[in-house]
């Protein structure tokens, strides 16, 4: 049986919605595009160009919601945008799929989930770990015992971030620097993998010149009693991500170098990922919960927990104290 078509909207026509959606997009074969916004048309003329075709071309994303017949769209915006830009289109009753984080706002991520529930629209943060098949191996192990208790999590991610301009140098529009943009992906895959929430937050940040952070060093005690330490450090290269997570009866270590996985360790053994995971995407998931009506779709409660984790880290860098999470 032929895919039902989707009709997609995009908000955000910039780096990461032409390198990494796109290709996806185009990959599934029967996603209709059918408008683009961005405040800078040169963005979108590039989109065009690697998308192969000219469609309406918007400005301002209001407009573009108005004016269109849409079943969903995509967010990859600067990261204060995501959330009015989510919001007004859960209300039209759109499918969204958001970059990450989902807002820089614990009350908004809040917010937007309770939005997306009611309105019955699939909401996906658009974290591409969750769906690398070691890291849904690695939290099916978990879930199921594996380890035994969690005691502890050390995660920390390196990246260079000193050629780094624009928007992400400027708080009111990303919210915070690498612990707020790459150290998202980290956040989430430690807190999606282990399930584990947080309950107090002590950081200390350095900005290293520039007016976002740039180096944080995160400490967390969590629900239940394990403690952890997730780390950026955005003054280093090349890029390098490690997680292990540490139980009463043994413990995993990931190992990712360049974005690319190198390693996965089972009590200091490499992991054999069953052949019955999928490595698949977060656009293809969406696209299938949109056609299969919502097969294996969880509310992404997860990303509330990044998000106060994230606020408390920067609320205790801003208080010079550790801090107590919010609820
Ligand atoms: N999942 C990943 O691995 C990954 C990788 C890179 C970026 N990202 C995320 O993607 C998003 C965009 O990052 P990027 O690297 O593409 O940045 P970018 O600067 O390349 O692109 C941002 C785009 O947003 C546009 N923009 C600015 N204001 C806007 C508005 N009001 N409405 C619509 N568009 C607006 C800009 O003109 C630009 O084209 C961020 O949330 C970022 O964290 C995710």
């Amino acid at each position: 049986m032929a895919k039902k078509k989707i009709r997609l909207g995009l908000i955000g026509c910039g780096g990461n919605m032409r390198g990494a959606h796109v290709p996806r997009i185009q990959a599934d074969g029967n996603v209709d595009l059918v408008c683009v916004a961005d405040p800078a048309e040169e963005q979108a003329q590039a989109l065009m160009e690697k998308w192969g075709r000219l469609v309406p071309y918007y400005p301002g994303f209001r407009q573009m919601l108005r004016e269109n017949e849409l079943d969903a769209v995509f967010i990859s915006s600067p990261h204060s945008m995501h959330y009015e830009q989510a919001r007004l289109a859960l209300e039209k009753g759109l499918h969204v799929l958001v970059e990450k984080p989902l807002t820089i706002s614990s009350k908004h991520t809040k917010a937007l989930i309770a939005l997306a529930e009611k309105q019955e629209r699939f909401l996906m943060v658009s974290y591409q770990r969750n769906y690398y098949a070691p890291h849904v191996y690695a939290r099916e192990l978990v879930q199921k015992g594996a380890l035994g208790e969690l005691r502890g999590v050390v995660s920390y991610v390196t990246q260079n971030w000193v050629g780094v301009k624009g928007w992400r140098l400027v708080p009111e529009l990303s919210g915070g620097g690498m612990f707020m943009d790459t150290g998202s992906h980290l956040v989430a895959s430690t807190l999606w993998i282990t399930g584990l929430e947080p309950a107090e937050v002590s950081a200390f940040m350095d900005n290293a010149g520039k007016a976002v952070d740039i180096n944080a060093v995160v400490n967390v005690r969590f629900k239940g009693g394990a403690v952890g330490t997730l780390n950026t450090l955005g003054n280093a290269r090349p890029h390098d991500e490690r997680i292990a997570i540490h139980g009463s009866e043994g413990c995993l270590v990931f190992h990712m170098h360049q974005w690319r996985i190198k390693a996965v360790l089972l009590n200091d053994e490499p992991v054999q990922i069953p052949s019955r995971i999928k490595e698949t995407s977060p656009d293809e998931a969406f696209f299938r919960w949109i056609r299969d009506g919502g097969k294996g779709y969880a509310s992404p409660h997860f990303a509330l927990q990044v998000a106060r984790l994230s606020e408390a880290a920067y609320k205790s860098v801003k208080l010079k104290r550790p801090v107590k999470v919010a609820r």
